[in-house]
């Protein structure tokens, strides 16, 4: 990271982070304002997510919250292929917000792809319904790699229908952040190599390990798309950012820090320099907690395979957390999904902030209701205060006290465009 990059201890501080806020981001960016002017200066999630106290009931979204657990969205979406829905900007906005109107979640994440980059560089990508992304050229050769489209002044262009779906998304969400993110050199490299989603990721491991200086270009080019499409997010009103690697967890740790760390941190430092926490996330990588953090993240995203408590063993200590109820017991009792959530609270109360999560994304198959229900379980939880590095319990920062009411449901408005949501 640079020295010019917003560092964990500037996050923790109220005064300097504030001045970061009005010297690197625009004036009309969401986090200039409070929430009493549709603002998310003092939203308790990200308090959370900077490791600062707040009184506020817990804080949760989930991943793939949009999507099709929801039939206001399948609605919508008819008719319109995944990646196109993505660049229409009102309805990427609309399934942005979607969530957030039915199941009063504490942010939106922005509707879009880890392939939408690529798509926006030139190259031909579409996702397959129950497949993923496929594409239509694997890069596996140097070749390959040389006839990568150059990403100049036309791809900047090329984001315009991201950073306009951003803008109308914000506008809608007023005091409720919204999370951008991009997925991770490495998951979206690996698409690129296999040319459609596998199970081992071995063509990709393989190409990383037999020709690691073309493996090391295409992985460059995917960080500089990508990142340049998690700017533009932020830019235009993303108050926070998540990297997603979801196949990390097939590398081990010395092959992640080799071929697929420097990736990732030259992702996160296209946007290290903006006061917007960075959230990362690997499936099935407890044994990467470590290495992802060095990777340039503020905050630990961690699946269900590990507990918040095991995960920050491995982290330094004040580390926030997000996560992690085990997607299954979408698919219990109540009582079994309650009693999961409870759990999940008790063991983030020891991070300097945890906001909650699921340990995946929503599986399709999801009654909404249930998501709905959890929501509000949590939310009638009392506020699990975050503690400082040093283990006590700290007041610094913003005070977020009465905040409650605004929970997850700050600034958006009925249905506009659905009469389905609940
Ligand atoms: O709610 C959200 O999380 C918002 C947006 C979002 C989507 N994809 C929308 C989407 C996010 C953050 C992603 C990230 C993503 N995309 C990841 C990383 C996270 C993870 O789940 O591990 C990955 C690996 C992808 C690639 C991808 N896109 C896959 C594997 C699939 C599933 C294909 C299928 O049909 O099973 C997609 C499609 C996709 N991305 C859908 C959505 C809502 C479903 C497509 C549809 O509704 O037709």
């Amino acid at each position: 990271m640079t020295e010019n990059s917003t560092s964990e201890a500037v996050f923790r501080d109220t005064a300097s982070y504030r001045d970061r806020v009005r010297s690197h981001l625009p004036q009309d960016h969401p986090l200039q304002r409070s929430s009493a002017d549709s603002g998310t200066a003092e939203a308790p999630l990200l308090a959370r997510y900077r490791g600062v106290s707040t009184d506020a009931p817990p804080s949760v979204w989930f991943m793939r919250q949009a999507g099709r657990s929801l039939p206001e969205y399948r609605k919508l979406r008819e008719g319109t292929t995944m990646l196109d829905s993505c660049l229409i900007p009102e309805m990427a906005a609309e399934i942005t917000v979607q969530p957030v109107r039915r199941h009063r979640v504490d942010a939106g994440i922005f509707f879009s792809d880890i392939v939408v980059p690529m798509r926006l560089a030139g190259l031909e990508v579409e996702i397959k319904p129950g497949v993923g992304p496929v594409f239509a050229r694997p890069v596996r050769t140097e070749t390959d790699v040389d006839a990568l489209p150059v990403l100049d002044d036309s791809f900047e262009e090329a984001l315009e229908p991201i950073r306009e779906a951003v803008r109308l998304t914000v506008a809608e969400l007023g005091s409720t952040p919204l999370i951008g993110f991009a997925g991770a050199p490495f998951t979206v490299a690996s698409y690129l190599v296999e040319g459609a989603p596998s199970r081992d990721h071995l063509a990709a491991r393989a190409l990383m390990r037999s020709k690691p200086q073309v493996w090391d270009r295409l992985a460059a080019w995917v960080a500089e798309a990508s990142g340049r499409f998690l700017r533009a997010q932020v830019l235009a009103g993303a108050s926070a950012v998540q990297q997603f690697d979801s196949w990390a967890g097939s590398l081990s740790e010395h092959t992640y820090r080799t071929g697929a760390l420097p990736h990732s941190r030259a992702l996160f430092d296209h946007v290290a320099d903006l006061p917007v926490p960075r959230v990362h996330f690997g499936v099935g990588a407890a044994h990467l907690l470590a290495p992802m953090h060095e990777a340039g993240a503020t905050v630990m995203g961690v699946d269900h395979r590990i507990t918040l408590t095991e995960a920050a063993t491995h982290l330094p200590p004040g580390t926030p957390l997000q996560g992690n109820i085990d997607p299954a017991v979408l698919f219990t009792s109540e009582q079994v999904r309650f009693a999961e959530a409870d759990r999940v609270l008790a063991d983030g109360a020891a991070a300097a902030g945890h906001v909650v999560n699921l340990g995946h994304g929503v599986p399709p198959e999801t009654d909404p209701q249930v998501l709905t229900d959890l929501v509000a379980h949590l939310h009638e939880q009392p506020s699990v205060s975050a503690s400082s590095p040093d283990g006590s319990s700290s007041s610094q920062g913003l005070s977020t006290a009465g905040a409650p009411a605004q929970s997850g449901s700050g600034g958006v408005e009925a249905p506009v465009t659905t009469g389905t949501a609940g």
